[in-house]
């Protein structure tokens, strides 16, 4: 396996991120919906994986750094596991933020633009867990995020409040585990354990001040072009989807079980004192799976129903020898992948990662959360 191949096979899915963000009292959303009358920066934190890695991982080691990562956008690799746009572009433009500066280039901003804008913690392939890249896993981009508060970031304590997370975990730790000594019966606890772990993450990052965040569920990862290509791209694999269904269940009703907590804690609160100031946080689930599998199966309505794929679950770029073989080249700089002429009539771009017209398609059924 040469190193690109594993560091791709790594970058799977687990995009942990957060949309962490808006005001409790509706002052976020009021700035949402009037975004003239705009009073509040607001600020994209995000954490996790490839699906919203925006250029952390620096050459050589990224194979999104390498043509023809980017072509679409920005017209050159960018660090994004896609033709173009991912999911945080998607979110930051929805919400009326700048794109985060991702954490390893934010030396090389202005300290103007870093206060502008939030900041992207997210590194393609990473985990909860850790996973076979040697980069920070999830914890570790929390720590980061937490060292930047107490440090002279120039971000206080209100822009934290204003800020929404997008936290990202598309599945990184279950192709670590099945890639090393991984059982199938020790596949059950192993997902109770990451979901534990995500819990462990998503409250860490309401302690440090930030009320919205947005977390992703699993896509269908029985789906992803890695594992329908031997039958030819034409059926999804049900027994990786029904594992999926099980971690986006355990994951349901650990975050509907801690938002009940937080809005009964806020009930004595408000009750016990004459404040009402006490700003709600909240946790949102981002339905990916649903949100993919509508689009692979063409039962979208409105602007998603209009664009159906011919072949849904064929990749545009997909490696010769290897479906992970996006982006890489022999010694003799000859291409080990295929490239289909038009990206955007595309689902999906590599062996796991959606293009810039998948995810803007996908992202229409988030909306109402973000
Ligand atoms: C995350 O990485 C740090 C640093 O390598 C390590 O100490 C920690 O145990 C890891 N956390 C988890 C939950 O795997
Ligand atoms: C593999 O097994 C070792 C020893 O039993 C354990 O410490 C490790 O966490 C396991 N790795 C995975 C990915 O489950
Ligand atoms: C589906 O995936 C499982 C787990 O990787 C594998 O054992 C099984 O053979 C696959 N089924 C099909 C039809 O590919």
């Amino acid at each position: 396996m040469d190193f690109n191949l594993k560091l791709l096979f790594t970058f799977f899915f687990f995009t942990v991120s957060l949309f962490s963000g808006q005001g409790s009292a509706g002052g976020y959303y009021s700035n949402r919906h009037h975004r003239s009358h705009r009073l509040r920066a607001t600020k994209l934190f995000v954490f996790g994986d490839s699906y919203v890695d925006t250029g952390n991982i620096l050459v050589p080691f990224s194979s999104a750094q390498q043509f023809p990562y980017g072509i679409t956008f920005p017209g050159k690799p960018s660090g994004r596991f896609s033709d173009g746009r991912v999911l945080t572009d998607f979110a930051g433009k929805h919400l009326g933020v700048k794109s985060p500066i991702p954490f390893s280039i934010r030396n090389e901003v202005g300290e103007e633009r870093l206060k502008e804008s939030g900041i992207n913690f997210a590194f393609g392939g990473t985990g909860v867990f850790d996973t076979s890249v040697p980069l920070p896993n999830m914890t570790t981009q929390i720590d980061l995020f937490e060292q930047l508060r107490h440090a002279e970031s120039g971000l206080s304590n209100r822009d934290v409040h204003l800020s929404v997370a997008l936290v990202s975990v598309s599945g990184n730790d279950y192709s670590f585990y099945l890639a090393t000594n991984g059982s199938a019966q020790g596949l059950k606890p192993f997902i109770n354990s990451v979901v534990n772990q995500v819990m462990i993450d998503l409250k860490r990052i309401k302690r440090l001040g930030v009320k919205k965040i947005v977390v992703t569920g699993l896509g269908p990862l029985g789906c992803l072009p890695i594992f329908t290509a031997p039958f030819s791209f034409k059926q999804c694999n049900q027994t990786i989807n029904s594992f999926v269904q099980f971690h986006n269940f355990l994951l349901k009703q650990a975050v509907d079980k801690l938002n009940k907590q937080i809005t009964n804690q806020q009930h004595s609160y408000s009750s016990s004192s004459s404040s009402s100031s006490s700003s709600s946080s909240k946790i949102f689930i981002l339905d990916v799976y649903d949100a993919f599998l509508s689009l692979i199966q063409g039962r979208g309505s409105g602007r998603v129903g209009l664009l159906k794929f011919k072949t849904p679950l064929k990749p545009c770029c997909f490696g010769v020898s290897s479906g992970f073989n996006c982006g890489s080249v022999d010694e003799k700089g000859n291409k080990k992948f295929v490239l289909c002429n038009d990206p955007k009539s595309a689902f999906f771009w590599d062996s796991v990662h959606p293009t810039q017209t998948g995810w803007s398609l996908a992202f229409s059924s988030f909306t109402s959360i973000l």
